[in-house]
């Protein structure tokens, strides 16, 4: 027999069907014992009446428990032994409730299944925690340690759910665009994105190392030189950066880049992707104001003091969303340490990335007072969050090498760096600009989540552990060896 989901059970009153999931809950009335059974699709309700001419038909369960075969057990006896989380599988007639009985809560609150078998798949000791709750009264850490048992929490299922719909609109609309979704290596190149890169050390090259990708940056521009005009990516990207309640070491991005295009274009594609988004998913949800407002960086620091202003009119509402763009940021920032260990000459920084074309053309004007240009970026917030960022690209090799030269990156160096780069731009490169959103943030905002963790099935802790896995972990001496890798002492 073909096993039914919960929720369908409705759409078979007086009929036999076979449901499969979670033991969720248990109550006893006299002697019939009623539990709520859970499967991805939610709740339904499952009745044991003592009938002895119920025996259990020819079932293996689970091993440990029953010696091999169940079958002549009564069925209630079974039931009898049943305890919460334990996986099982019930087969029985569904019947309406009786007009009182009918719970409005659950999607299958007007009937029950009256159960004729039960098999038992595998038995559950006690949960370290309870999992019918919203869960945010429970220590982090234990969640993050057993968060296959978090999962089975419905808001985070919910959470889910609405990733993989936000995802998959986005991925629509953008095709429907006309634009093309290319994957980009892992394995890539350690690059100025100001974060510090993961690095994987090569077995085959001793001493050589390949980094993991902050962001498709440059292999995205390249795709633009490759005449792919319009791309599209849901991109992982790693910084190993100290994670706070909205960054984490991995996070994803939807990620574009267009060729010919200027930034009102791109804005307004972006704008549009957004009310449909909303308009479609979240219908609840109120946009504080369409056209999403623009305000150059400058303006928004002097009036709010942060480039990413919270434009709600009342910050206590749950569905009020005040989206807006910051544009013309500078395109340099002061650090007064180094901004990476890569950028040890350096104390000025990119504020976007250096690959951001810089308002004017004139490297000698850019050298002299770097404090003073302003950069073609633009950074998208949504209700005081930073929810995107991107730029027009510089495609002018001369004003690159000054860029880069400010970043304190020796001309020798730069070349030999980003020889693959300079050369592309030999060989006919289109004006180009692009923006990456964070999913993530976004989700996490839209959902009314404290942090991104809410919204990632497996996040790293505050302090960028798994504490599921155990990582990061010890590897063999072998394996150290193979990579050519020696541990200093301490
Ligand atoms: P940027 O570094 O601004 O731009 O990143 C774009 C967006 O990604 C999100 N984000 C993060 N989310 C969670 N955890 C993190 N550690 C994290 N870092 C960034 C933010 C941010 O606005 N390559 C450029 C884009 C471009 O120029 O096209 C880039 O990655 O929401």
């Amino acid at each position: 027999m073909q096993r039914v989901l919960n929720i369908e059970t409705v759409k078979y009153i007086n009929k036999t069907v076979k449901v499969c999931g979670w033991v969720n809950s248990i109550r006893s009335h006299g002697k019939i014992i009623f539990f709520d059974l859970r499967d991805r699709s939610g709740l339904v309700q499952i009745v044991f009446s003592p009938n002895p001419k119920l025996k259990v038909k020819n079932e293996k369960h689970a091993p440990y428990r029953t010696e091999g075969s169940g079958a002549g057990l009564k069925v209630y006896d079974l039931a009898r032994t049943l305890r919460p989380e334990w996986v099982i599988e019930v087969i029985g007639t569904v019947k309406e409730r009786p007009k009182g009985m009918i719970n409005p809560k659950i999607g299958t609150g007007k009937v029950e299944l009256q159960a004729e078998n039960l098999k038992v798949f595998s038995e559950a000791k006690t949960l370290p925690f309870p999992i019918d709750t919203p869960g945010y009264e429970i220590r982090e850490e234990i969640r993050l340690k057993y968060r296959y048992l978090d999962l089975r929490r419905e808001r985070l299922l919910k959470n889910l759910e609405k990733r993989q719909l936000v995802i998959q609109f986005m991925r629509t609309f953008l095709q429907n665009e006309g634009f093309l979704e290319v994957e980009t290596p892992i394995l890539t190149k350690s690059t100025p994105e100001g974060a510090r890169d993961y690095l994987v050390p090569s077995r085959l090259y001793p001493g050589k190392f390949y980094a993991l990708p902050q962001s498709p940056q440059q292999y995205k521009q390249l795709l633009m030189v490759a005449g792919l005009e319009k791309y599209f990516q849901i991109a992982r990207c790693l910084r190993d950066e100290d994670p706070r309640a909205d960054r984490q070491p991995e996070h994803t991005q939807l990620d574009i880049e267009m060729s010919f295009v200027e930034k009102e274009a791109l804005l307004d594609l972006i704008e549009g992707l957004y009310i449909a988004l909303v308009k479609k998913l979240f219908p609840e949800k109120k946009i504080t104001e369409i056209p999403f407002p623009k305000m150059m960086y400058k303006e928004a620091m002097k009036k709010y003091k942060t480039d990413k202003p919270d434009l709600r009119k009342d910050k206590k509402d749950q569905n009020e969303l005040a989206f807006c763009f910051i544009t013309d940021f500078p395109m340099f920032e002061w650090h007064s340490e180094p901004a990476s260990a890569k950028a040890t000459a350096g104390k000025w920084g990119a504020m976007h990335h250096p690959f951001t074309k810089p308002q004017t053309e004139n490297s000698e004007e850019i050298k002299k007072n770097p404090e003073e240009i302003l950069a073609e970026q633009y950074d998208f917030a949504l209700n005081g969050n930073e929810i995107g960022g991107g730029s027009i690209r510089n495609t002018n090799p001369e004003v690159l090498i000054a860029v880069f030269e400010i970043l304190g990156h020796k001309k020798d160096e730069i070349k030999k760096n980003f020889s693959h780069y300079f050369e592309a731009f030999s060989y006919g490169i289109p004006p180009h600009g692009g923006i990456a959103l964070g999913i993530d943030r976004f989700l996490a905002t839209i959902l009314n989540e404290p942090n991104i963790r809410e919204v990632i099935a497996f996040p790293k802790t505050g302090d960028s552990r798994d504490l599921m896995m155990g990582i990061p972990a010890d590897v063999s001496k072998e394996q150290l060896k193979e990579l050519h890798i020696k541990l200093s002492k301490n």
